[in-house]
């Protein structure tokens, strides 16, 4: 996984360059790796009705649906503010969804890597179909 994860921050880094985020001024790229080792990217696309953007990590995850794959092992999130950026909650559930415990999260600045967590860090407890079962 450690060789993947400079592919997946190349692959993050290139696609941020595409970033539409007018308003904010905020690029974010992301990239997914999945367990059919294929990668997908997003940026974030901002719109004038600002509930309307996307974050990066929906946009990769888009474009690995809509390319009928669906299992995620590792996504990276780069941008270049002053903090490191974390997933919002939204995106963690929407990783949840496609992911597990063990999905590896990598968080990176302009520079390098800088953090690996799991999914269970970010986000220990999520919404799953289980809780609406009978
Ligand atoms: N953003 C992402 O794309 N991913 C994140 O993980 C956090 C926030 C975007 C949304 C918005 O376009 C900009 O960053 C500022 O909030």
């Amino acid at each position: 996984m450690e060789n993947i994860s400079e592919i997946l921050y190349q692959k993050a880094k290139e696609t941020r360059l595409n970033a539409y985020a007018p308003y904010s001024h905020y690029a974010v790229g992301a990239a997914i790796y999945t367990k059919s080792k294929k990668i997908y990217t997003g940026c974030n696309v901002e719109n004038i009705s600002f509930p309307c953007g996307t974050c990066a990590e929906a946009g990769a995850i888009a474009a690995m649906v809509a390319a009928g794959d669906n299992k995620i092992k590792a996504v990276l999130v780069v941008s270049d503010g002053k903090d490191l950026v974390y997933p919002c909650g939204a995106c963690l559930q929407r990783i949840a969804e496609f992911g597990d415990n063990d999905t590896v999260i990598y968080l990176a600045n302009m520079q390098e890597i800088c953090k690996k967590h799991t999914l269970k860090d970010l986000l220990p407890y999520n919404f799953k179909e289980e809780n609406i079962g009978k």
